[in-house]
């Protein structure tokens, strides 16, 4: 099924180097997130590909205009997201950045987590650049570019949201204490990727694997089979995740600040315990 994805987006020297430093990322010498970047070399995409990104496009707004949190929606009309083109990145950038100071940075594939962390850090969000082929359109196991930025980046243009994933980056990068390494991979989990909010009353989706997911976005909202809980950071933190299957458990936000607030105070917890191990 995987033979018509656009490899050829990314099969390139410039690629390979990328990943061959991401591979190696935390090493010595190998601790600058820039070099993982690649540019978009957007005359790659086929007609395919475009009509992939439309009909995902059309498909997934038509829903998520009455189910999507109004940050998400707010953020889509404020970075552009268009219907009729995957979205050249330094467009999608030169609205982004003047509003939160983040920016989309193409990558040829897989980060490891620290140098994922690292950019986060640092206002950049890792994207794959490759989109689905068209006869896996309901469901990839990988992120692509319809993940990555229609799922993922339009939340980035709200300055809370944008506040709590560099912080996240921050934490992360910093900690090596493996219960901490496990505990935010959750966090970001049961938020970024499949979080609920409430707004109004009313259930709203806001994580890209949500927003990104016909199929999971009206399951999550309207299924008996899944158990719904009030965000608390550290319930969540302490709640193991399953892969490859609708998620039978999600939280729910009161607020982006809530969830802005509460990773502030962890991260101050792991930078001190970070420091204190330094010290010591
Ligand atoms: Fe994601």
């Amino acid at each position: 099924m995987s033979a018509s994805l656009n490899h050829a987006m990314i099969d390139d020297d410039q690629a390979r180097a990328a990943q061959e430093y991401a591979n190696h990322f935390g090493e010595p010498g190998f601790d600058d997130p820039s070099r993982l970047y690649i540019e978009q070399c957007y005359e790659g995409y086929t007609t395919e590909n475009q009509e992939t990104w439309q009909i995902l496009f059309d498909r997934q707004m038509a829903y998520l205009a009455d189910h999507a949190s109004r940050t998400y929606l707010d953020g889509a009309k404020l970075i552009n997201l268009r219907r009729d083109r995957i979205p050249p990145i330094e467009d999608i950038n030169g609205r982004l950045k003047p509003m939160t100071g983040w920016q989309s940075r193409a990558v040829p594939g897989y980060l490891p987590a620290k140098s994922f962390f690292a950019c986060l850090s640092r206002r950049e969000f890792p994207t794959t650049i490759v989109i689905r082929p068209k006869e896996s359109i309901d469901y990839l196991p990988e992120p692509d570019i319809f993940h990555d930025i229609f799922g993922h980046v339009p939340l980035h243009a709200d300055p809370v949201f944008a506040d709590f994933l560099q912080t996240y980056g921050l934490a992360a990068l910093e900690t090596d204490d493996s219960r901490h390494t496990e505990r935010l991979a959750r966090l970001f989990w049961f938020t970024v990727e499949f979080g609920l909010i409430r707004e109004d009353g009313e259930l709203k989706v806001y994580g890209s694997g949500l927003i990104s997911s016909p199929g999971e976005s009206k399951h999550s909202l309207r299924s008996d089979e899944v158990d719904r809980r009030p965000f608390d950071l550290e319930t969540v933190c302490d709640t193991a995740f399953e892969i490859d299957h609708y998620q039978p458990i999600l939280y729910v936000l009161d607020s982006f600040e809530q969830l802005r607030d509460a990773m502030q105070t962890y991260a101050e917890r792991i930078l001190d315990e970070v420091k204190v191990a330094g010290g010591a």
